[in-house]
């Protein structure tokens, strides 16, 4: 059966992946500071109200309107669709603690009312990090990714990685959750004179896919593969 796919809006990762993302996955994006996953993220919902989809911003990092600034720098309008109310933009704050569980169940409540089609969560890394237990991080992280699932969502959570085993995430729970992930990282050229980022797809379900690390750039309007181009 042909899996339907969805525009990643990303320059050469819809190539990589052979024509976009599984519709209703759930993708973490994950990397070090700095590797573009929240560009990433952004441009991965640019692309969905470009196509008149309403998408769903969860962030744990930035207010809507601090969002919606360095969303306009790289030229996506994410003010014009939050204003007509294709996107809504969700600020969790890591110091609401307490109440971040109901608070997921509301928001979950909210994907089929708002017939939403696209969500973000970033990062998933700043969520668990509320919880000290394993099992409150994985239930908390399972409540949303089910609640994404039922409503056949397609989703990108980004993560931090473990810095002493590059390809999992820090707190090695966001695999679990995700039909995909995709690894952002950075590598120095041999003299060790500049840094080159990378991407590599480590996993994606149901579908056939290039393991292969390619370089990439942040541009003026976000992020260019070259998927022409392959690393060792
Ligand atoms: N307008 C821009 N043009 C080009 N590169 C940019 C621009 N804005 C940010 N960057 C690059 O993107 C990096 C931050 O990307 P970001 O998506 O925030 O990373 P992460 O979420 O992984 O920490 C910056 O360190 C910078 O190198
Ligand atoms: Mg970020």
């Amino acid at each position: 059966m042909e899996i339907e796919r969805i525009k990643s809006g990303i320059t050469g990762l819809d190539e990589i992946l052979g024509g976009g993302i599984p519709k209703g996955h759930t993708v973490s994006v994950i990397g070090p500071f700095g590797t573009g996953k929240t560009t990433l993220a952004m441009q991965f919902i640019n692309q969905g109200l470009l196509e008149n989809e309403n998408c769903f911003y969860l962030s744990l990092e930035e207010e809507s309107e601090s969002l919606m600034k360095t969303a306009e720098i790289f030229g996506f309008n994410f003010k014009k669709y939050y204003d007509e109310g294709k996107l809504k933009i969700f600020r969790l704050s890591p110091s609401d603690a307490s109440d971040i569980s109901s608070r997921i169940k509301e928001i979950t409540e909210e994907f089929r009312e708002n017939e939403i089609k696209r969500l973000v969560l970033d990062s998933a890394s700043l969520l668990t990090m509320v919880f000290r237990e394993d099992q409150d991080k994985r239930n908390v992280l399972f409540t949303l990714s089910k609640g994404l699932k039922d409503s056949g969502i397609t989703s990108i959570f980004t993560g931090e990685i473990d810095l002493s085993n590059r390809q999992s995430s820090r707190d090695g729970l966001l695999e679990y959750v995700s039909d995909g992930v995709i690894l952002l990282d950075m590598r120095k050229n041999d003299k060790n004179t500049e840094t080159y980022l990378t991407i590599q797809v480590l996993k994606m379900r149901k579908i056939p896919h290039s393991r292969k690390i390619y370089p990439f750039e942040i541009k003026e309007n976000g992020i260019e593969v070259q998927s022409e181009i392959t690393l060792l």
